[in-house]
C-alpha cells in the first residue's frame, strides 16, 4: 500500500506534485468544515434535551456570556444558527472542492496521456519493433484513466479522510475517551478484518482485470486492422468471442471491486444500528431516565455517524488502490523511459550535417534485440559516392531492409559505424541526416487524410507547398491519376490506410512523399513491386533524371540495370 503510494508520487512531475498538494489542502479543509457542521449539532442537541447543561459545561457558559444570551432558550437559538451557518458554508465549499477535484482529475488525465504519448514518440524505432501498438494505445488511453480514477483520486480521498478520522478521534477523546476509543477500535477491527479477508481477492481480480483490458484492446485492434484477412478466413466470430470473453471479465471484475468496496458499510450499518437499539434497551431495562439515555445514545450515534463515512471512504480507497496496483507496474517503467530519454535528448541538438562526398559503412554487424544470437548482418563495408546509385540485392530475408534501416538511422548496429563525409552518424546528427534523406518503404503507410497531406507527410496543412506536391507526383507518375480519377484531386481524402487506392497507386504516393522532401539521398525498398513494367520504367527514368544519390533494394532485373553499383547480401 505505502509502496504503491510512494511509486505513485514518483511518477508525478514537480508541477503535478504541487497541484496534488493544493487539491489535498482543499479536500482536507472541506472534510474538516463538513465535520464541524456535524459537530456543531451536538451542543445544539445537548442543550435542547437538557437546558441545565449550559450552567455546567464551561464552553457553553462562555458562549452564553459572550453572546449576551439571557437564558438557555436563546443559547439554543444561537447554537442552532451557528450550526446552520457552518452547514451552509460547508455546502458551498463542497461545490468548490468538487469542481476543483473534477478539474484536477480530468486535466491530470490529459497531462498524463499527452506525456506518455510524447515519451513513446521520443523512443527509437527499435523500441517499437519490440512493442505491440495496441498495448501502447491502451496505456495512453485506458491505463492512464485507471491511474487517475483508481489510484490518484482514492489516494487523495484516503489521505483527507484519514486526517478527518484522526481529528474526530482526537475531539472525541477530549470529550469522552471511552466512547472515542470504543467506537474507533470497533471500526478499525471491523474494517481491518474485512480488508485482510478480501486483500488477496482484490489483488487477483486486479491482475485479471488488467490482463483482460489488454486483450480487449488487442482483439479490437487486430480484428479491425486486419479486416480483409478476418473476413476471408472466417475469423469474425473468433474475434467477437475473444473480445466478449475479455470484455466480460473486465466488466465483472469492476462490479466485484465496487461491491467489495461497499459491503462493509452495509454490514456495519446494520450491526451499528442493532448495537444502538440494544444499548437503548439495556439502559431502559436498567431503569435509566430518557434524558439520561438520549445524550449517551446521541454521542455513540454521532461518533459512529461521523467516523463511519470516513472509515468507509478510507477502506474503499485502499481496496481500489490494491485492485489497481497492476497499473503502476505497467506505467512506472513507461514513465521511467522519460528519464532515460531526457538525458539523451540533451545532446540531440548538435551541429548540422553536410553530405557532399560519400556515405561510408564500416564493419557493420547487426542482430535484432529480441534475437541477439542471430546476426542478420555481419561485417558489412560499403562506400556510396554522392549522386551515384547502388542496388542492394539478395534473397528474401537476407537483411536488405535491415541494412537500409541501419543507414536511415532507425536501427543501431552493435558493431561498426556509418560516416557521412567522414562524420560519424550518431544521436547528435541523426535529425539532420533524416532531413537529407527520402525513404520509400516496402509497405507504404497512408493516413486518413487528403492526398496532398499524405504526400507532404507531417507538414501542417497550411504550410504544404502544393506546387512541390504536384512536382513530386509527376515524377512518381501519379499526378495524372489524382487529377483525372479523384473527384477532389489533391484534396481527396484517401481513406484509412489508403483502401481507396490500388497497390501500385499507393506505392507511387509513397514515392511522391519521399520526393516531396527534395532529398539528397533516396532510399527505395522494392518500391515498384506492384507496378507494371512500363510504369516502373517511367518512375525510374524520372527519379534517375533528378540526379540524386539512390540506394535501392530490388529483385527486378531491369531495376538493377539502372544502378551504378551492387551489393549482394546473404
Ligand atoms: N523485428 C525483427 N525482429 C527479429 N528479427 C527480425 C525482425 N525483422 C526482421 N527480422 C529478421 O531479419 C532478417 C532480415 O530481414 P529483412 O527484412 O532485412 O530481410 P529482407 O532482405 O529485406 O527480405 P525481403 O526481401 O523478404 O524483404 C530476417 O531473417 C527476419 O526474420
Ligand atoms: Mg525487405
Amino acid at each position: 500500500m505505502l509502496k504503491s503510494l510512494k511509486q505513485l508520487w514518483g511518477i508525478l512531475t514537480k508541477l503535478d506534485k504541487r497541484k496534488v498538494i493544493y487539491v489535498l489542502i482543499l479536500v482536507v479543509g472541506m472534510a474538516f468544515i463538513e465535520s464541524a457542521g456535524v459537530i456543531s449539532i451536538m451542543p445544539f442537541l445537548a442543550v435542547l434535551s437538557n437546558p441545565a447543561i449550559v450552567e455546567t459545561v464551561p464552553i457553553l457558559k462562555i458562549l452564553q456570556e459572550y453572546s449576551g444570551a439571557k437564558n438557555s432558550q436563546q443559547v439554543v437559538i444561537y447554537l442552532g444558527s451557528i450550526s446552520f451557518i457552518i452547514v451552509v458554508f460547508s455546502a458551498f465549499l463542497k461545490i468548490i472542492t468538487q469542481y476543483a477535484v473534477n478539474r484536477f482529475a480530468s486535466l491530470q488525465r490529459h497531462y498524463f496521456s499527452s506525456r506518455l504519448l510524447k515519451i513513446y514518440l521520443q523512443q527509437n524505432y527499435e523500441f517499437f519493433i519490440q512493442r505491440n501498438s495496441a498495448s501502447l494505445i491502451k496505456n495512453v488511453l485506458s491505463e492512464v484513466d485507471q491511474l487517475i480514477w483508481s489510484m490518484i483520486l482514492p489516494a487523495l480521498s484516503m489521505l483527507s479522510y484519514g486526517l478527518v478520522l484522526i481529528a474526530m478521534i482526537g475531539i472525541l477523546l477530549l470529550y469522552n475517551p471511552i466512547i472515542a476509543l470504543g467506537t474507533a477500535g470497533t471500526l478499525a477491527f471491523f474494517y481491518i478484518t474485512i480488508y485482510v479477508l478480501v486483500k488477496k481477492k482484490l489483488s487477483k481480480i486486479g491482475q485479471e482485470f488488467t490482463q483482460a483490458n489488454k486483450e480487449r484492446y488487442q482483439n479490437c485492434q487486430e480484428a479491425l486492422a486486419g479486416i480483409k484477412d478476418v473476413i476471408i478466413n472466417n475469423a469474425k466470430q473468433g474475434y467477437i468471442d475473444q473480445f466478449e470473453t475479455s470484455s466480460r471479465v473486465f466488466a465483472r471484475h469492476i462490479a466485484t471491486r465496487d461491491t467489495l468496496g461497499q459491503v462493509p458499510l452495509n454490514i456495519i450499518e446494520t450491526v451499528g444500528y442493532g448495537c444502538l437499539i440494544g444499548l437503548a434497551m439495556l439502559l431502559v431495562v436498567l431503569g435509566k431516565d430518557v434524558s439520561e439515555i438520549l445524550p449517551v445514545l446521541g454521542l455513540y450515534g454521532f461518533a459512529a455517524y461521523r467516523m463511519l463515512p470516513a472509515a468507509q471512504n478510507i477502506y474503499r480507497a485502499i481496496s481500489q488502490i490494491k485492485f489497481s496496483q497492476q497499473v503502476l507496474n505497467i506505467l512506472i517503467p513507461e514513465f521511467d523511459l522519460e528519464k532515460e530519454k531526457s538525458s539523451k535528448d540533451l545532446i540531440n541538438h548538435a551541429a548540422s550535417l553536410e553530405f557532399e562526398q560519400t556515405i561510408r559503412l564500416e564493419n557493420i554487424s547487426f542482430a535484432y534485440p529480441n534475437y541477439p544470437d542471430k546476426p542478420v548482418l555481419c561485417d558489412i563495408n560499403l562506400e556510396i559516392k554522392k549522386n551515384t546509385s547502388i542496388g542492394i540485392i539478395g534473397k528474401s530475408g537476407s537483411g536488405k531492409s535491415t541494412l537500409m534501416d541501419i543507414m536511415l538511422g532507425l536501427l543501431t548496429p552493435q558493431h561498426g559505424k556509418i560516416y557521412i563525409d567522414n562524420r560519424e552518424l550518431n544521436e547528435s546528427n541523426i535529425r539532420e541526416w533524416r532531413n537529407l534523406v527520402g525513404y520509400v518503404p516496402q509497405f507504404i503507410y497512408l493516413a486518413n487524410k487528403s492526398v496532398a497531406e499524405n504526400i507532404a507527410f507531417g507538414v501542417p496543412k497550411s504550410e504544404i507547398d502544393i506546387e512541390q506536391v504536384k512536382y513530386a507526383s509527376k515524377l512518381a507518375q501519379i499526378d495524372e491519376f489524382i487529377m483525372q480519377n479523384l473527384n477532389n484531386g489533391y484534396d481527396e481524402i484517401i481513406g484509412e490506410k489508403g483502401v481507396m487506392l490500388s497497390g501500385g497507386q499507393r506505392q507511387r504516393i509513397g514515392i511522391a512523399r519521399a520526393l516531396y522532401k527534395k532529398p539528397e539521398v533516396l532510399f527505395l525498398d522494392e518500391v515498384t513491386s506492384s507496378l507494371d513494367a512500363e510504369t516502373a520504367n517511367l518512375v525510374f527514368e524520372s527519379i534517375k533524371n533528378i540526379g540524386k544519390t539512390i540506394i535501392l533494394i530490388s529483385h527486378k532485373h531491369f531495376e538493377i540495370l539502372y544502378v551504378d553499383k551492387k551489393i549482394l547480401l546473404g
